[in-house]
């Protein structure tokens, strides 16, 4: 018997490393897209400062770093680590789900309302929502193929013309209430990969990832919201 125990024994160390491995991958990734959302929303929030402050801020990310560095290169480095961000992020989501699948392959039926099970599932649909949403986006502002009136340069006119069409507002609406409730299950969750689920800690967890992720959802929706309303125009 002692040979058995001995075989097993370190491999599930092992796997705990490499899955853990992968929740710190996946937490991590997190906060440097977190960290990006935070700053996209700050930069996106300059649109109530009108048209010309909107696009100048828009043309000023790209001669970010000037005279130092040439224009477009900072923007682009950051585009390569966002890209490398995301991937990585839904590689370690996939690797995790499959991990937590074959730890379970018959499923739990009677189960189904576990507050965990319900906040995994919520995030694996999110993310899939959100990954679509950027796809749609991006083709709106960047590549302007689905917006109304696409005008290079006028990122202004470019936000108004989309948000003025109401079922384009309600679906963004809908995505950022899903990124905020990824950001609020992702934060809470990273810090507990990250190892900050101590007495001291576990008690503001919930209240700090709340907060960040209401702030981050209601900052962006309330720019659809204005633009219905005839507030930006
Ligand atoms: C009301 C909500 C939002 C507005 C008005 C907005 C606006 C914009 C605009 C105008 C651009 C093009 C910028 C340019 O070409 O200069 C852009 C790009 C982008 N947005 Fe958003 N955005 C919103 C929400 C989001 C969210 C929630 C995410 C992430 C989950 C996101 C991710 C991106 C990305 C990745 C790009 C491409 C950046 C680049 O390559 O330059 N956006 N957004």
């Amino acid at each position: 018997m002692t040979p058995l125990v001995a075989a097993h024994a370190p491999a599930t160390p092992r796997l705990v490393r490499s899955l853990i491995g992968k929740k710190v991958i996946m937490a991590v990734t997190g906060v440097i897209l977190l960290l990006f959302v935070i700053a996209h929303l700050l930069g996106n929030l300059k649109v109530f400062q009108g048209a010309e402050h909107f696009n100048a801020y828009a043309a000023g990310l790209r001669t970010l770093g000037a005279p130092f560095f040439p224009r477009g290169l900072l923007l682009w480095v950051a585009r390569i680590v966002l890209v490398g961000a995301v991937c990585a992020h839904i590689w370690a989501a996939i690797a995790v789900t499959r991990a937590s699948w074959s730890a379970r392959p018959v499923g739990y039926h009677g189960l189904e309302a576990v507050e965990t099970t319900y906040a995994a599932r919520t995030m694996r649909w999110g993310g899939v929502i959100i990954a679509v949403y950027l796809i749609y986006h991006l083709l709106d502002f960047t590549f302007g193929r689905v917006n109304p009136s696409f005008v290079p340069g006028d990122v202004y006119h470019n936000v108004i013309a989309s948000f003025r069409v109401w079922p384009v507002s309600a679906a963004y609406v809908v995505a950022m209430v899903v990124v905020g409730l990824h950001v609020y299950h992702g934060l809470w969750s990273a810090f507990q990969t990250l190892g900050l689920n101590r007495p001291p800690t576990f008690r503001w967890r919930r209240g700090v990832a709340g907060t960040v992720a209401g702030l981050i959802a209601v900052g962006y929706i309330s720019i659809p919201v204005a633009v219905l309303a005839g507030i930006l125009r």
